[in-house]
């Protein structure tokens, strides 16, 4: 196939001298090489509650200066509870399925605090039933979410980045479905929606390396959320756990906060575009 305009475009600049100069993420000599947030201004779709308030809570432990959740839904108790130990912890009511609300958000964020170091692209949804049920509605609203909602997220905050100089960092939430199917509760349009956000950070990382911009995905297995309040009922879930082997339990989200705050620290300058599953074997079978 031959290569398109766009394909060819980054060749063309640097031909003709006009590329952008590469933007070196190495830390400076006075980088402390402490895993830290410290300083940070970090954004979390979806960060209301589960997973997004799990890494939200983990980020503030690790002394982000301010973190964002941008969230169609009001703050619950656990939001409340959280801004209270942490009144660093701010909400933006926004919709991630609408450009013009990510957007808004954004430029919020900076007119507050003067900058923007992360972006979190975590909200999303899921539907289980049979693949033979599936209408195009049901799909649109997935993809709609799930995929358009992290894309464009990823897509403003790195113009933002970029306008600002700001070698900024974005992670991900994809999941162990993306690599293969939960044999706990199907979903085929969810796994569809996981594997595009997995497989987009590859791309979106080799994009912007220029520009000083990471982008990682993290790959969540069972974790407790609303998301998979069925999942410890199934009548068969103790046999399921004595065969799968690894660790017979859900994650507590904030088990999974690690790894974001290791992300979107200065600690992993040189890593971009790579996922990792966090799944305590159980949903990574
Ligand atoms: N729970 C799990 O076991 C699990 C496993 C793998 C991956 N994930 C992924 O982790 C992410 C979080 O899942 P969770 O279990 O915490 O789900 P959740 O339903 O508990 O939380 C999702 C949050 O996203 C918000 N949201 C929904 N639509 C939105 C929109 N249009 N704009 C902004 N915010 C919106 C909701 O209000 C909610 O606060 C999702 O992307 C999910 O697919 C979850």
């Amino acid at each position: 196939m031959s290569p398109t305009s766009t394909d060819t475009a980054s060749a063309a600049e640097a031909k003709n001298g006009t590329s952008t100069p590469f933007v070196n993420t190495m830390p400076d000599s006075t980088f402390s090489w402490q895993v830290t947030l410290a300083q940070k201004v970090i954004a979390i779709t979806g960060a209301n509650r589960g997973i997004g308030l799990g890494i939200a809570e983990v980020c503030l432990a690790n002394s982000a200066k301010f973190v964002y959740s941008m969230d169609l839904m009001e703050p619950g108790e656990e939001t409340i509870a959280l801004q209270t130990r942490y009144p660093n912890f701010r909400y933006i009511q926004t919709d991630v399925t609408s450009e013009e609300s990510i957007e808004k958000a954004v430029n919020q964020i900076v007119e507050e605090t003067g900058r923007i170091d992360g972006l979190v692209a975590n909200a999303g949804m899921t539907k289980h039933q049979p693949a033979l049920k599936f209408e195009r509605p049901d799909l649109e609203r997935m993809f709609n979410l799930n995929v358009f909602g992290a894309y464009f997220c990823a897509q403003i905050v790195a113009r933002k980045f970029m306008e600002l100089g700001i070698k900024g960092s974005i992670v991900m939430t994809a999941s162990m479905t993306s690599y293969r199917p939960n044999r706990a509760a199907p979903s085929a349009p969810y796994g569809a929606t996981k594997a595009a956000v997995r497989n987009m950070c590859h791309t979106l990382a080799m994009e912007w390396s220029k520009h000083g911009i990471r982008v990682n995905s993290i790959s969540p297995g069972f974790v407790r959320t609303a998301m998979t309040y069925y999942v410890e009922t199934a009548p068969d879930w103790d046999t399921k756990m004595e065969y799968y082997g690894g660790m017979p339990r859900l994650a507590d989200p904030r088990e999974l906060g690690g790894a974001y705050v290791y992300l979107l620290s200065d600690s992993s300058s040189y890593t971009t575009g790579i996922d990792i599953p966090i799944a305590g074997i159980v949903g990574a079978w």
